[in-house]
């Protein structure tokens, strides 16, 4: 699970409001001012996550706003100063890791709040009149002393399992009188020694560029296994339910719960995880649109959890609208699109020895090459590796169905 949230939860109209509103520093203020997540209690959050069979979350620590959910000693511009009171982060990190999910931190390295982080191209500042001028007093370098002792801040503190940095970017050509910001400007290099010798185990993301333990795709389904410069890589793809990150009370572009199982389903059949957000509103809930799709998640994970855990691609290619999933001699096949009471496998000729819907552990029969299939045992040509898999002809009551199919070893 993914999260996202921080002040801009309380504009309520995406996280780079501050961007798309170009909101100087000083009229976003208000939102500092009143943030009060009176109803904040990650428990339930973490029971929310449990429940849909997340294994790990992601938090945003700080976003591109530069406001901080943590007692940070490096900034007042941080949870303990709003009226919330007190750090969020601290009792986020018990809670989840009490319904045992690995706990990862964003951290943004876009930081619109830092005095000294350089107004870019994408700095809610970009068309001030002054500018060019004002980024004369700004230094990168002691922004990256401060992106530095807060990460090592974080580090200390909770140990987390994972690091997820946002992001790196060139220069923009429509704004030629400001810089990009990447590995140079963040010290990446220095930074993830840093990381690497407090926390050895730790997993980073790859918005650092410099690469990183895991490549992150975002809002886009791979087809087949992701690669960078030909080789096969290790990735997540992260996803929203409705398009934005952070809370969005008028958006109305929400994925159905079909679309969000086969997100996960398509993930691990090309090798990877998903990294599925979720937007809390600022007085701490989980919305329902949230909590309903969650909870279609977390029934279609109880009957079927075993196609998604410990799987990965498999290398045989799976009939259209279907996916393959793989474990072991266990072959998983996903069905999209319920189809006529028959699908066709290429390349599992003698190979299978039981076949079975995963939900309900109910036998499904399969005809061999040359062998007859189908009503009034009718005879069509069939490539010689190809098995015909008789299907009900009622699709079975499950979001997306999954037969599980025992090979031989
Ligand atoms: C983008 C956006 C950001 C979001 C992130 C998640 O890079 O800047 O708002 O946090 O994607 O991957």
């Amino acid at each position: 699970m993914f999260i996202h949230w921080g002040l801009y939860s309380q504009a309520a109209r995406h996280e780079w409001v501050q961007h798309n509103e170009e909101i100087s520093p000083e009229e976003y203020r208000k939102y500092f001012d009143h943030f009060d997540p009176d109803r904040y209690d990650p428990a339930v959050w973490a029971a929310y996550a449990r429940e849909a069979g997340m294994k790990y979350v992601v938090l945003t620590t700080k976003h591109h706003e530069g406001f901080c959910l943590w007692d940070s000693a490096h900034t007042d511009y941080k949870a303990p100063n709003t009226p919330a009171g007190r750090d969020l982060l601290t009792p986020f990190v018990e809670a989840f890791r009490a319904e045992g999910l690995r706990v990862g931190f964003y951290y943004s390295l876009i930081d619109w709040h830092h005095p000294q982080f350089p107004i870019d191209h994408i700095h809610p500042l970009r068309n001030h009149p002054d500018a060019v001028e004002m980024n004369r007093s700004r230094d990168v370098s002691r922004y990256r002393d401060y992106l530095h002792a807060q990460v090592e801040e974080l580090l200390r503190a909770h140990k987390p399992d994972i690091l997820w940095f946002d992001f790196s970017y060139t220069q923009s050509p429509k704004y030629p009188q400001f810089e990009g910001k990447a590995a140079d400007a963040w010290g990446s290099v220095e930074l993830m020694k840093k990381i690497r010798s407090i926390c050895p185990d730790i997993i980073v993301n790859d918005r650092l560029e410099i690469g990183g333990d895991v490549i992150t795709p975002e809002q886009f389904q791979p087809t087949s296994w992701v690669t960078r410069n030909g080789e096969p890589v290790v990735w997540e793809a992260c996803q929203t339910f409705s398009g934005s990150w952070g809370y969005h009370r008028d958006e109305s572009s929400w994925k159905t719960p079909e679309q969000l199982i086969q997100l996960l389903v398509n993930s691990v059949a090309n090798g990877g995880n998903l990294l599925l957000n979720a937007g809390p509103t600022a007085r701490g809930d989980f919305d329902d649109r949230a909590v309903n799709a969650l909870a279609e998640i977390a029934d279609w994970m109880e009957m079927n959890d075993r196609s998604i855990y410990g799987c990965t691609a498999s290398p045989l290619t799976a009939p259209s609208d279907c996916r393959y999933t793989t474990s072991g001699n266990r072959l998983y096949l996903h069905v999209f699109n319920w189809p006529f009471r028959h699908l066709q496998l290429p390349g599992l000729a003698g190979r299978i020895e039981y076949a079975q819907l995963l939900h309900d552990a109910s036998e499904l029969h399969w005809a061999e090459p040359k062998q007859p299939f189908g009503q009034g045992n009718m005879l069509v040509d069939q490539p010689d590796d190809t098995v015909v898999l008789k299907l009900p002809v009622e699709p079975p009551p499950v979001r997306c169905p999954v037969i599980e199919i025992f090979l031989k070893q």
